[in-house]
């Protein structure tokens, strides 16, 4: 099932992030740097990220556990008209549920939600590296931009 998280869901979301950047970087980038977001840290940024009203987070949950999540909406620098792309900022799936239907149905969620912001295009930034990502988002989610990692790091 599909549904919009709560604040409830912060422990949870953090908790998917943390193990599917692991999983899903850790083949290209430095350990240490996957490594260096705790959890509390994540948690805390979930608490920011769920509170905004820019930006909407859908969580896939069976059975009551939180399998993946998808975080979209505006873009960093503010509201846009609606002609502009929105931002799928992050998609993340736990690893022992890559290759089922919880990714795409993720990926289709964000784009209802975006396209019900107003969006026609969204884009995503994903490391040149991670031939997964950009396999399964590319050519769905509207325009999606690869990044070589440089513009990464700054806060969402
Ligand atoms: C992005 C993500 C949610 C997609 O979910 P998923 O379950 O992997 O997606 P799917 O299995 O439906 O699709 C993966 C695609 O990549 C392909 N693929 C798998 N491994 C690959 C590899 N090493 N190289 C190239 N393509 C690969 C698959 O064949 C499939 O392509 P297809 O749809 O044409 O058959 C998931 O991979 C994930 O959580 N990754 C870690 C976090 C991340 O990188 N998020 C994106 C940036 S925010």
């Amino acid at each position: 099932m599909i549904r919009d998280a709560t604040p409830d869901d912060e422990l949870a979301i953090a908790s998917v992030h943390l193990e599917a950047r692991s999983a899903g970087y850790g083949h290209f980038l430095d350990a240490a740097y996957v490594a260096s977001l705790t959890l509390e840290a994540c948690v805390g940024l979930w608490r920011t990220l769920l509170a905004r009203s820019d930006r909407r987070t859908v969580v896939a949950e069976v059975d009551a556990e939180v399998l993946g999540f998808a975080h979209f909406g505006y873009p960093a620098d503010g509201p846009k008209p609606s002609e502009q792309a929105g931002i799928l900022r992050f998609i993340y799936v736990l690893p022992e549920h890559l290759g089922t239907d919880v990714g795409a149905s993720l990926l289709a969620s964000a784009e209802e939600g975006l396209a019900a912001q107003g969006f026609y295009t969204a884009f995503l930034g994903v490391y040149e590296e991670n031939r997964r990502a950009r396999a399964s988002t590319s050519g769905t989610a509207g325009h999606m931009t690869a990044s070589d990692g440089r513009s990464f790091g700054a806060s969402p």
